[in-house]
């Protein structure tokens, strides 16, 4: 199959009707997207990406008016929904039956998104059905923040990119789930910080997903491996790594302040400026650069532990964990 770029809506609706998968811009990362309501289509998904079937995916829907179609909305939840969608937040919720089982695993509930990126909101308001789509890497690898980074895992398996830029947010969705009315549970850490949520929520917000190690995902985005690079990734105390590994040729991952371990061309700034909104942005794309740069070890620092640095955090540590 040859696989297009391009920035054609109409040439991805038609893929998308006839049942294709199409990989879409986001603005956290690219997704690779299939009619979430057809069986068919969406088994395609797991086959492109090598993904375990029991691992559910997100329905990506163009309002929070067509939410209601997929879920139900209580009230908690629906504040949260008018706080941050469309945007990088994703609500857990109880699904109708619209929604087949094999988008969410057997699950009975569903995983629900609204995507602000232009191009795919235009493309979720002209589509008769809505989008079941993971990140569009290959399963466990770093997640794709250009259309080029999904060409290099996705070449000749889908018929089109759709090229809708750099991804902005550049980590995944904040996963959240409201219990009872009286607590918010955060899934995954992503690109809604979890300050700005427990700002709106008025109940206690808790991090259900952040140290967790689980081989089912009964909690979302707790597989092992996840992000990884090829090259080993080792995350800590830049300095004392550095020394434990005096014949490596090492890169560092760090946020904006170099060491004088190793020479300048060897470390790799995300934020020379200090925003861990710009870190995030730049994240995955450093990390597919530096592991096809040639280097032996990447070494990564702890980011401060607030803000999007806990989604940079957590995507470091699960690159690390097949190394341990
Ligand atoms: O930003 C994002 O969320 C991106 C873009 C493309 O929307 N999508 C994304 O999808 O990161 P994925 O499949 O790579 O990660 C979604 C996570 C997975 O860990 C999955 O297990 C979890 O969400 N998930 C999806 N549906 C679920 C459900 N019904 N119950 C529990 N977890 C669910
Ligand atoms: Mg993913």
């Amino acid at each position: 199959m040859q696989t297009v770029i391009g920035n054609q809506l109409a040439t991805a609706i038609d893929h998308l009707q006839q049942q294709q998968l199409v990989a879409i811009p986001t603005e956290t990362v690219y997704g690779l997207a299939a009619n979430a309501l057809n069986e068919a289509a969406v088994i395609q998904i797991f086959e492109a990406k090598k993904r375990p079937r029991f691992n559910p995916l997100i329905v990506h829907v163009p309002t929070i008016q067509s939410i209601s179609t997929y879920a139900h909305l209580q009230p908690l939840a629906e504040k949260l929904a008018h706080a941050f969608m469309p945007g990088p937040f994703t609500l857990l919720l109880h699904k109708t039956n619209v929604v087949p089982s094999l988008v969410t695993a057997g699950s009975n509930k569903v995983a629900i998104r609204i995507p602000q990126h232009p191009l795919t909101l235009e493309l979720l308001q002209q589509l008769p059905f809505p989008l079941a789509a993971p990140s569009a890497n290959v399963f466990g690898y770093v997640s794709p923040t250009t259309a080029q980074h999904v060409y290099k895992g996705m070449q000749g398996i889908i018929p089109y990119i759709l090229d809708g830029g750099a991804c902005t947010v550049g980590v995944e969705s904040t996963i959240v789930e409201v219990t009872n009315e009286h607590t918010v549970i955060v899934h995954r850490v992503g690109g809604i910080a979890v300050e700005a949520i427990a700002a709106v929520a008025g109940v206690p917000v808790i991090l259900a997903s952040e140290q967790q190690e689980a081989t089912a995902p009964n909690t979302p985005g707790q597989l092992k491996s996840h992000y990884a690079t090829t090259t080993p990734l080792m995350v800590g105390n830049v300095a004392s790594l550095i020394a434990q590994y005096p014949n490596q040729n090492i890169a560092v991952l760090g946020f904006n302040t170099l060491y004088p371990q190793l020479p300048e061309q060897n470390q790799y700034l995300l934020s020379p400026e200090g925003s861990l909104n710009q870190a995030a942005q730049r994240l995955f794309d450093t990390m597919r650069l530096l592991d096809t740069a040639g280097y032996d070890l990447i070494i990564a620092e702890n980011f401060p532990n607030e803000g999007l640095g806990r989604a940079i955090n957590d995507r470091l540590h699960r690159a690390q964990v097949q190394y341990k």
